[in-house]
């Protein structure tokens, strides 16, 4: 029986014991909260809460050194060489439309070509097509291979000159797979092409160095990384985010207003106009701890430990089929399937009844759905917190739907 080790940490599950036991297995889509995390945030509200920069008393620059001392740890997580190239935002999205519309911009022509694939997130696709649209600009689409991973030879083979910037997910949020950044880094930097790439999936699973895989710029959402919802990070190589425009001015981001003009502060308050998420970077940074404790090597391997177990008995049940790779260890926690001949809305609808909380839908992938030629589909997604009991729930829950619309029993 495979057991949580961490599950305690997290208050959520506690709540739920005299209940019907619920199967949070929806992670993807945002993380339960250690109570650390919770501590941290009834804190700071009770004990540190004042605006930062802003005040010379002793509260505000409490507050101040530890929004700060974050700055650095999202530095150490991710390996940046500097403190100046970790920018907050509200999340992934925030951050992949800041590096569009605040870098790319102006810089695309319409001979140019931008590089994603048809598995990115709405988040890493529309603003895309938004610059393609302003410029002129071909986008263009990496396709998937026979195991329904990223098509590697495709990628190569769409890859010139005229390609300005290659944007990609680190890991799918539906097809569950880990995509070769720093090869495809290197690739795309032979051409002269700039890469982002979107980790809102593959933080807090998994150790992320954003200096080896040498991207230009990552994104990810605290949220997604047992951090609180409305704060995110924007990495971006320091020479990139100083030619950056801001998209939002206001306080804190100037160092001198006169009538017609603005001098603008340095990095990372250049991009960080008004008040900040305090609580939430404080939150963020409670997270961070939280993962360092738990080790980023040992949650990868027991989230993979999981999905194998969940992946193997997904498999035995004849109406299931399974996107993705054939390969339960190319899933990154992440499994999206369907049963054959019902919609996935009703099996989530009784999947819910029974106490399993599993997502149904587009999973705001709807190229990837077009792709695939599917509406919709089923997405399981693991955490630390789940353990072999969430697995065997979803099992029995599975074979009940089966039966209430095959047999009508
Ligand atoms: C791969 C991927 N990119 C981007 C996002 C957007 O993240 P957020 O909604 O936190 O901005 C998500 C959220 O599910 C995601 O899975």
């Amino acid at each position: 029986m495979i057991e949580s080790p961490y599950r305690h940490d997290f208050p959520f599950f506690d709540s739920q014991k005299k209940k019907l036991k619920r199967a949070y297995l929806d992670s993807a889509a945002t993380t339960q909260k250690p109570s650390s995390v919770i501590e941290e945030l009834v804190h700071f509200y009770t004990k540190d809460n004042a605006n930062i920069y802003r005040g010379i008393y002793a509260t505000s620059q409490r507050a101040t050194s530890k929004f700060e001392a974050v700055r650095d740890k999202v530095k150490t997580f991710i390996n940046a060489s500097e403190r100046t190239e970790i920018i907050f935002t509200k999340g992934t999205t925030q951050s992949l439309n800041w590096i569009v519309f605040g870098y790319f911009w102006d810089r695309l022509h319409s001979d140019d070509e931008i590089l994603i694939s048809v598995m990115e997130h709405h988040s890493n696709l529309v603003p895309w097509q938004q610059l393609a649209i302003h410029t002129g600009a071909k986008l263009n689409y990496v396709n998937l291979d026979e195991d329904q991973q990223l098509d590697i030879d495709d990628f190569k083979a769409k890859l010139n000159s005229r390609v300005k910037v290659v944007a990609l997910t680190h890991v799918s949020n539906v097809l569950g797979c880990l995509n070769p950044v720093t090869q495809i880094t290197t690739l795309a930097h032979k051409f002269g092409a700039k890469v982002v790439i979107d980790g809102a999936q593959a933080i807090g699973h998994m150790s992320v160095d954003v200096q080896e895989i040498n991207c230009d710029f990552y994104a990810f959402s605290g949220h997604k990384a047992f951090a609180p919802t409305g704060v995110g990070v924007l990495y971006g190589k320091k020479e990139l985010l100083e030619k950056m425009t801001p998209l939002e001015y206001g306080g804190e981001m100037i160092s001198d207003v006169n009538y017609q003009n603005t001098s603008f502060k340095e990095l990372p308050l250049r991009l960080e106009a008004g008040t900040q998420n305090i609580s939430g970077v404080i939150g963020l940074g409670a997270a961070l701890d939280y993962l360092n404790k738990c080790k980023l090597n040992e949650i990868e391997c027991y989230i993979k430990k999981l999905t194998k177990l969940a992946f193997e008995q997904l498999i035995s049940i004849p109406e299931v089929i399974i996107y993705g790779s054939k390969n339960a260890s190319f899933h990154q926690g992440i499994i999206s399937f369907n049963i054959k001949g019902i919609h996935p809305h009703d099996v989530a609808t009784v999947l819910d009844i029974k106490g399993v909380e599993i997502r149904a839908g587009h999973h705001c992938a709807q190229v990837l759905m077009r792709y695939l030629k599917i509406p919709a589909c089923l997405r399981l997604s693991l955490h630390i917190y789940n353990d072999e009991t969430d697995i065997q729930q979803l099992i029995i829950a599975l074979h009940e739907v089966l039966r209430f619309f095959k047999h009508g029993s």
